[in-house]
């Protein structure tokens, strides 16, 4: 996720068991271009693998040659290509989701992709079609598998529908009996209960969560432990006491002052929803300029936390979907 995933997170994430983290997008003429924000967003650390690297650009050449970069120097467990971004910033060129109106172009970006990525395995990010009455996942799909990619995700929305409405799962089944490749399912999974309902009702070989970990890493821990017949854990004010100074810490280590005040307050944002008080935490972070300010108040949450634990309820709303738009 463009502006979430990035080094602090994805450590996270792999702390609550995530099988695989993925980079921010990046644009593969960034990468060529040796932007050194572009560059930073590829670098990775070994406790992040397995890790893949997405890609969105508009021309075989250039995301090939991108991807042949990426795949000599930093050696991630794969690449994969995104065609599923609806942002008209990136469209407009070609790149990401408007690559569902053009098979031709996309068979030679996955087949150029391929080639280019050598012993990286190569995977796609779809979206369903461009509207309603071009949806081409499932043609796609055969195409993608066709060109040598090793697995694909559907998040069954077209780009016309942005995030509206809801995600169609009976697409991901659809394109489940129409590969061999592995399958993962992807859209409106909030819960580690909406995980399961996935695999259940799709038959998909793994599932990604976007918007459903934001503010609550420890689904992965949840779906985890679901999956393995277990009772997934309760979220309660310690834990998020607990995460969101876990995740502080890795920002601050990480980034710049300003940036650590800014994705500091980003992220608390996210934790803080959902219990009693929590409005009242949130301004006093929203008010913080400095990571001093914030460290404080981090401090006196999880010493609140920690002390008033039952007086929190934490049960935040089951279908809470945390609009970032
Ligand atoms: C803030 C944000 C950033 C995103 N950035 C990316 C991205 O860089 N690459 C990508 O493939 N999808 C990106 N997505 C889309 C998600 O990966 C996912 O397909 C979509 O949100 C639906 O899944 P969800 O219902 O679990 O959120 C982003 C979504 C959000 C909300």
């Amino acid at each position: 996720m463009a502006g979430v995933t990035d080094h602090p997170f994805r450590v996270l994430c792999r702390r609550f068991g995530v099988g695989v983290v993925y980079t921010e997008f990046v644009s593969a003429n960034g990468i060529i271009r040796g932007g050194a924000k572009t560059l930073r967003m590829v670098r990775f650390t070994p406790n992040e693998r397995p890790i893949g690297i997405q890609v969105f650009g508009d021309t075989p050449e250039v995301i090939a040659a991108s991807v042949a970069y990426l795949a000599k120097k930093h050696q991630p467990d794969l690449i994969d290509l995104n065609f599923g971004c609806p942002v008209p910033k990136i469209v407009k060129k070609g790149a990401g989701s408007a690559m569902l109106r053009d098979l031709a172009l996309m068979r030679d970006v996955v087949t150029a992709t391929v080639a280019a990525a050598g012993q990286v395995p190569v995977t796609v990010k779809m979206r369903s079609g461009w509207d309603s009455g071009s949806l081409v996942a499932i043609e796609a799909a055969a195409i993608i598998e066709e060109c040598g990619a090793k697995a694909l995700t559907l998040h069954p929305r077209t780009t016309s529908q942005g995030f509206t409405g809801r995600a169609d799962w009976s697409l991901i089944k659809a394109v489940k009996e129409q590969v061999g490749i592995p399958v993962i399912g992807n859209g409106d999974i909030h819960t580690a209960d909406d995980a399961l309902r996935m695999f259940d009702e799709t038959g998909c070989d793994a599932v990604m969560v976007a918007r459903g970990v934001l503010g609550s890493p420890w689904i992965f821990r949840q779906i985890g432990e679901l999956l393995s017949g277990g009772t997934a854990i309760q979220v309660n004010p310690v834990l998020i006491a607990d995460t969101c100074r876990e995740h502080f810490e890795l920002l601050r280590r990480y980034y710049s002052e300003r940036m650590t005040v800014n994705l500091s307050k980003k992220h608390l944002n996210w934790y803080l929803k959902g219990f009693p008080g929590a409005a009242q935490w949130r301004r006093l972070f929203m008010a913080c300029d400095t990571s001093a300010q914030v460290d404080q108040v981090v401090t006196d949450f999880h010493n609140f936390a920690h002390t008033n634990g039952e007086a929190i309820i934490a049960d935040r709303e089951p279908d809470q979907v945390i609009n970032v738009n």
